[in-house]
This record gives structure tokens, sequence and C-alpha cells, in this order.
């Protein structure tokens, strides 16, 4: 049974049972500040649960978009993934126990209307008791009314059998259901202790929870009882197509068959399955989250999903697949995803440009950050010139054995911003990345100037040196006298004329021999390879405004440096003039 059958048939059971179907909400919660993402089906449903009347009724069921990312370094093995739909149905006070267990076993079993799975491959949990709750009797015979035999059945304590969102809100016991993967143990008993096990070793995997939310918690503790005893339940979708499609993992059922087709495809004798599996989990989980309005950033949601994407690039470079792989699969994630959350379908050019804007951000950097990363590991040095999340560089170093000293790096990063943000008046408060992104519009803006400083002085002016900042960026070049006002203020104009143009920069692999015939700028007693990058603005090859060999990274098109405008010029050493410019 194909995923989407599975969707389907859920929500219709439960519909038949008199549950309204609810669209799923926005992964980012709306009024939660507590939560980045929703992590299961029952968030958006929080104050109903606490009491608030649902204006649909006191029977609900939907799928919800779920994200969960605290366990990223898990993903490629599995079970795990950083999106999931989750179906789930509720009661707000209305039926309790019987009803939940009843329908969530019809539902696994029944052949016509449900998933058909054979019951004694089932193995069901309860809650043992402890000083909030006692021993749930009555799940347990509910479950043996239903048949399933008293030696599948195990009680668990709180740990694995007592279900919250968080430290705060609804909560309660819950009964789970697993499903034997092997089919070898039909009829056979399991001792508590085997069973355990058979977890661990994903034998069993559990496919269900039934929570019985009639509890509160505040701050870490069960305060009492709610005013009304609910039913919160979830299913993943994941695990129920692999166990539809008797597969041992998600991965390989017809959610993601098509998507390893293509990363193999397009990863030749590289592909890897670990490496593939991330990059399908997480571009899916970025597709998802950019259809919810999430955008790259150095915070909050922003933050998890740019760790996202930029490790997906870092694996989609292990397997050599080149980074347009990513775009394809977000295409793909969005037409299949599409009929089903609407969101996709709105603006999907906007979405598309803001997940290629980030990987072709990092894609400039990522090469060079990695050689860095070969040479000796400065994690605060990959983070403000490369982009590495710090999460990224502690794994890769992970790969490598080698340890990060991170109270270290969070010192040196909160230092750092405090004397950007100082000595910018605040300009830049955005952090990394935007200090990130000041030094790379500095460094486009710098190869204008050099051009536009040739135009007006003469071609015989050469760069002798360069530095940038975050605030500005130095010159020094091959000049006899100083500038006057007049030339400044041409220099300036002609920067600013090619920022106005919007041109686009472009980078061009050539051999070493073919770059010099085009006349592009050298760095004055550098070596280079015989393949060489160069960076072009303005036209192609000859007729380029500006040509420089250049490992980058740079923006993609000058309308993105704002104002240009010299402070100073003055002498550096004998024949050689100093050049400060800013961006406003
Ligand atoms: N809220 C419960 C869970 O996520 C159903 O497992």
């Amino acid at each position: 049974m194909q995923s989407h059958e599975i969707r389907q048939r859920f929500l219709d059971f439960f519909a038949k049972r008199g549950h309204a179907i609810l669209p799923s909400a926005s992964l980012v919660p709306e009024n939660d500040p507590s939560v980045l993402f929703n992590t299961a089906g029952m968030q958006p449903l929080v104050p109903y649960l606490m009491g608030q009347k649902h204006p649909l009724g006191n029977r609900l069921a939907s799928c919800q978009k779920c994200v969960r990312t605290g366990d990223l370094d898990d993903i490629g093995d599995n079970r795990h993934f950083s999106f999931f739909e989750m179906l789930g149905n509720w009661s707000l006070g209305d039926y309790f126990k019987e009803e939940a267990i009843k329908w969530s076993y019809e539902f696994l079993t029944d052949k016509e209307h449900g998933l058909g799975l054979d019951p004694a491959r089932l193995a069901v949990t309860i809650f043992k008791g402890d000083e909030n709750a006692p021993y749930d009797q009555e799940s347990k015979d509910i479950w043996l009314s239903l048949g399933i035999p008293e030696h599948r059945i195990y009680a668990l304590p709180a740990g694995d059998n007592w279900w919250s969102p968080g430290d705060n809100g609804p909560c309660g016991p819950c009964s789970e259901m697993f499903y034997d993967m092997t089919g070898e143990f039909v009829g056979k008993e399991i001792s508590h202790n085997d069973f355990l096990q058979l977890i661990e070793q994903e034998k069993f995997i559990e496919i269900w929870n039934d929570v019985f939310m009639e509890y509160e918690k505040r701050e870490g503790k069960v305060i009492g009882k709610l005013a009304q005893k609910n039913v919160d339940t979830g299913a993943g979708l994941e695990r129920l197509a692999a166990v539809m499609q008797g597969k041992h993992t998600a991965y390989n059922t017809d959610l993601f068959k098509d998507i390893f087709e293509y990363i193999k495809d397009n990863s030749k004798d590289a592909f890897d399955v670990i490496p593939a599996r991330i990059i399908a989990d997480h571009v899916r989980t970025a597709t998802l989250m950019i259809s919810d309005g999430v955008i790259p950033g150095n915070k909050d949601q922003g933050y998890v999903l740019r760790r996202l994407i930029r490790r997906a690039l870092v694996q989609a470079n292990k397997i050599q697949s080149g980074y347009s792989i990513l775009m394809g699969l977000q295409s793909t994630f969005v037409s299949r995803y599409e009929k089903i959350y609407n969101n996709l379908k709105q603006n999907p050019v906007h979405q598309y440009e803001i997940f290629i804007k980030e990987i072709e951000k990092f894609q400039n950097t990522l090469h060079n950050g990695l050689k860095e990363f070969e040479k000796g590991i400065d994690p605060f040095i990959l983070a403000t010139t490369y982009g590495f999340p710090i999460e990224l560089t502690e794994e890769l170093a992970k790969e490598r054995g080698i340890n990060i000293d991170r109270v270290d790096f969070d010192k040196k990063m909160s230092e750092h911003q405090k004397l950007s943000q100082s000595a910018s008046a605040g300009m830049f408060k955005g952090g990394l990345a935007n200090t990130n992104e000041k030094t790379v519009q500095l460094h486009t803006a710098h190869h204008l100037l050099l051009s536009a400083l040739q135009q007006v002085l003469g071609p015989e002016v050469k760069q002798r040196g360069s530095n940038i900042t975050e605030e500005r960026l130095r010159i020094d070049f091959v000049f006899d006298r100083k500038m006057t006002d007049e030339e400044k203020s041409e220099v300036e104009k002609i920067v600013n004329e090619k920022i106005q143009a919007k041109l686009p920069v472009v980078r061009k692999e050539m051999k070493r021999e073919d770059a010099e015939q085009i006349g592009a700028q050298m760095e004055f007693g550098a070596k280079y390879p015989d393949t060489v990058s160069v960076y072009m603005i303005g036209g192609e090859d000859a007729h380029a405004f500006s040509k420089e060999f250049c490992g980058g990274p740079h923006v993609q098109n000058t309308s993105e440096l704002g104002t240009f405008k010299i402070q100073k010029e003055e002498a550096s050493s004998a024949g050689i003039r100093r050049i400060k410019a800013v961006l406003q």
C-alpha cells in the first residue's frame, strides 16, 4: 500500500467515526514560542486539550507536518527523519480509552478500510504506574478483550509510557503498538527483557501511540488532573509505509524510492547510502520549512534550516553529485507534497529561489572552507569566513575523531559579534552570516574598484595588496601620486554605475593561459595552477568590465552591494597608494 493511500485511509476511517479532518498546521507553531517547530500532531491543539472549545467539535483527526531536529546526528540510520508526517486522532473530553484503543486496533488490522496488518504480529505496551498515576489496568483489559494475548502486553515505566510535549501542558500515560517486522515471533511468548531487546534491534518497531491525556504538567512536574479526559494519538506515516511495504526503513518505501534513484544517477561511483539518506531527508525538510515561510538565517527556525541545507551540501560534495542535485530534489519534493500541503503551491518560484540562494551562498565558500578545515580546524575562522555552522564543524571533526572546544568557540564568537556590532554602530547586528555577507559584498566591490581605477588612472595600475574586514575594504595599488578629488569621484561614480546596472557576477574555470589571454588580473607574485577560477563582472571574457583570478566568494549580482564610497586615499609606501572604501 502506497503512502498516499495509508494517509487517505486513516483520515477516511476517522471521518467515518465522527472526526472533523483538520488541515495540517504550519511547521512553525503560531502561538507557541516555546518550540521552534511542531513536533507532534497534538501541538497545534494544546489549548483545546487544556479545555478551550474547538470550533470543529470534540473529535478531530489530521495528518500533521512535524519536524524534530534534536537528533540530526542520527539521521542516516533506519529510523530517524528530521521531517515526518504524523497521523493522529483526538478526543477533546469526548471518548476515552475504550474507543481510542479499539479504533487504533481496528484501523491497523481491518483489511477493507484499514491497513490489514496481522494481529499475531502486534505487541502493545501500557503504563506501569508510579506516584503520578496507577497501573493502567483499564487499557490492559481493553487489549485483552480485543484478543491481544497477555504475554504480548508489556507494562513499562514513565520513561517509555508517559507522554508530554514538554515541561508544561497536557500529558498522560500511553499505550503503544509495536509490529513484528520479521514475522518470526508469531505465536511465540517473548519475555519482557527480550521484547525490549527486539525493539533495540528494530525487529519490533513502534507504529502507533495512544496517549490518555488527563493530566497536566507544570515545570516538569505532574500537578494533577485536567478538567477533561482527552485522547491524543499519533502514528508516523513513514513507519506505517515501511511496515506496509515490508521494508526495514522508510527510505526504501515509495516515499523515497525515486529520490534515491535520482541521487544514484547523479553521483556515479561515489554513491554511498548514508550521505544519500542525509541529503534526501534534509532537502525534504528544507523544502517543507521554506513552504511554511522559514528563511535561512542565523537564529531560531532560520538557523535550523540553514544547517540542514549546508549539511546537505557537504554530503552532496562527499558523493560528488554536484550541488545542482539538491535543486532537482527540491523540485521533486514540491511536486510530491503540493498535492497534500497547499503552501507548496504558493509562490513556488520564490520558494525555489530561497533554497538556491542559500545553496549558492555556501557553495561559494564550501570548497575553500573544506580546504581550510583540512589544514587544521579553526571553528571560528570556519564560521566567520566560510559560513560553517559550528555544528557542522563539530560533525566533520567528529568523523575524524577530533573534539572541538565549544566553550572557546562560543566565547570567541560572542566577542567577535560584540566587536563588529560596536565598530559598525549596530549596522550589522545580524551576527555571523551578515558579517560574512558584508565581507563578501566588499570583496565584489573590491573587484569593481580595481577596474574603475584602471579606467580612470590607466591600465598600468596594478594591485599590490588588499584587506577586507566587515566594515571596509582596503586596496594598495601601484601609482605614483595622490589622486585628485575629481578622479576619486569619477572612480566612485563608475563603481556605483556598475552596482546600479545589476550586473551578474560570473565565475568561470579556465586554463591559466586562456585567463591571461583575456587579460584577467592576477595578484602580484602569486603562483597559479593550470586551471584557475576567474570572476567576471559585466560582460564575458575579454569584454568583461572586471575579470580577476580569484577563489571567491562573491555576491551573485552587483545589485546586492548598496552604495560605494571612498573614505580615504593616501600613500602606503613609495609608489604605492592605499584606498579605504565602504558600502553603505
Ligand atoms: N503525541 C503523541 C506522540 O507524539 C501521540 O507520540
